[in-house]
């Protein structure tokens, strides 16, 4: 199922989104919903991360695998033409997201039953209600913000009580539920 329409991360956001994740060379780092490949191609490059998109759009992962072969990067960055509700990602150390609060809200349970404790996940403007974040970056001139959540059952649950309402942010990418 198509959660969101295919909107870039700018650059700048893209290199905020992975710094704050802080990688080490050679993890695994997936970007579900990988448009473009923008993010694998930054990670590989600039990171040394292993990679793996999951888009899926024939015409993106078509237009993005072109992009990996042409740098070169078929050994670092893998491309999968999928629904990502359907591939398992519990090698992943980070994650990257840039959809929207109700497909983050579907992703949750999937995230929740596959991902190993202290894997990171960055969300690009669309926070995952329900998980405590990290750390929230708002000081963007134009108005992106990130989200990084460290993955640990035992920590990661906002309580009950203390979900108060609070106004949206970000709302760049039409919802499409
Ligand atoms: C807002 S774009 C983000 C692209 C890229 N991650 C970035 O930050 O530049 C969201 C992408 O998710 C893809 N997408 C939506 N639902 C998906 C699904 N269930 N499985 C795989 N890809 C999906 C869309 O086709 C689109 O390319």
């Amino acid at each position: 199922m198509n959660v969101s329409p295919f909107v870039e991360s700018p650059t700048y956001v893209v290199r905020k989104m992975l710094q704050l994740a802080e990688p080490k060379p050679d993890e695994i780092l997936y970007d579900l919903g990988s448009g473009d490949g923008r993010i694998l191609i930054m990670a590989a490059k600039e990171f040394q991360l292993r990679c793996i998109g999951i888009e899926i759009r024939q015409d993106l992962f078509k237009r993005s695998m072109d992009e990996v072969k042409r740098l070169n990067l078929e050994s670092r960055i893998k491309i999968i033409n999928e629904d990502f509700f359907n591939v398992n990602i519990s090698n992943a150390d980070i994650v990257t997201l840039y959809l929207n609060v109700l497909a983050n809200e579907k992703l949750r349970p999937k995230l929740e039953k596959e991902l190993k404790i202290g894997t990171r996940v960055v969300s690009h403007d669309y926070e995952i209600r329900g998980w405590k974040p990290t750390k929230i970056v708002k000081d963007d001139p134009i108005g992106h913000n990130i989200y990084l959540y460290i993955f640990d059952p035992a920590k990661i649950f906002v309580p009950q009580s203390s979900k108060i309402p609070h106004p949206e942010i970000g709302h760049r990418l039409p919802e499409i539920f």
